[in-house]
């Protein structure tokens, strides 16, 4: 028995280093089916692979999680298609190198609201729409950071997008409590994705200097590590798990 065993689920960002990690264990959990959303239609069609290897549907959708017409169709197609979304993992996000918030442009400002949280928004509110209109009671993770609960020097924006993730996941933990809802965010450590590396495996200095302080073994986490608290917080055995803010840091804010 799995823990995904028979559901219908959706991953945001799924071309990336967690997405990835976390399409292809819905898949080993025994997902039906995995719906895959990136801008990047390349890395997502490598993800739709591992998911099919492991026995599950996959489809692949294309588009930029920021806009609103777009994000209802992938989740409008997905319930035509499948019935229901029985879990959702709205994970997609970006960075920007650090930059005193004195100097931080506004451009960069109103790009990183909008693809890190505005993007958490309208995923959820059709998920939740959808949800409601088929009957299930289902179950939706967001992608957080540790910069959602202690700040990142350099990284106003990223730091304020993801501390509002958690309230803006409670808000709707709170409201949809009563139709067995649930709503929770991952908030990870700093993990060995193209998003920190560049692919490369390396670190900049910058970053380098960031792990030398907050990792406890001085080692990047894996994204298998996140994704096995994503698909955890989705399955039933997290049924008592609502409107919670998980730290998946190794311990890091610990220290
Ligand atoms: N890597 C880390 O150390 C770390 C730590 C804490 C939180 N996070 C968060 O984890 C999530 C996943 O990051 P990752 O490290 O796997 O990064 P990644 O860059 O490997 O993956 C992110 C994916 O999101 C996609 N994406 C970005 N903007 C998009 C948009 N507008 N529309 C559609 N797709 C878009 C990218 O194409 C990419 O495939 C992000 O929300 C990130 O903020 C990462």
């Amino acid at each position: 028995m799995g823990m995904a065993d028979g559901r219908v689920v959706l991953v945001t960002g799924a071309g990336g280093g967690i997405g990835r990690a976390a399409a292809g264990l819905f898949a080993e959990e025994g997902a039906a089916h995995v719906a895959l959303a990136d801008r990047d239609e390349a890395t997502a069609n490598d993800t739709a692979d591992l998911v099919r290897a492991s026995g599950a549907g996959a489809s692949v959708h294309v588009f930029d999680v920021t806009d609103e017409q777009s994000v209802a169709a992938f989740v409008d197609r997905v319930v035509a298609d499948q019935g229901r979304i029985d879990s959702a993992f709205n994970n997609a996000g970006i960075s920007h190198p650090s930059v005193p918030f004195h100097e931080l442009a506004r451009e960069a400002w109103d790009e990183m609201l909008e693809v890190n949280l505005t993007s958490v928004f309208l995923c959820m509110k059709h998920e939740i729409r959808q949800m409601l209109d088929t009957g299930t009671a289902g179950a939706i993770v967001n992608t957080s950071s540790g910069a959602g609960v202690v700040p990142a020097p350099g990284q106003p924006h990223y730091t304020a997008a993801k501390h509002a993730v958690l309230g803006l996941t409670r808000c709707a933990a709170s409201e949809y409590v009563k139709s067995g809802i649930r709503c929770n965010s991952i908030l990870p450590g700093m993990v060995d994705t193209p998003m920190l590396t560049g692919g490369t495996g390396v670190l900049g200095e910058r970053a380098a200097a960031l792990l030398a302080r907050v990792s406890p073994t001085g080692e990047l986490l894996q994204p298998a590590q996140i994704a096995a608290v994503a698909v955890w917080l989705c399955s039933d055995s997290a049924d008592a798990v609502n409107g919670q803010a998980i730290v998946a840091d190794g311990g890091g804010i610990m220290r």
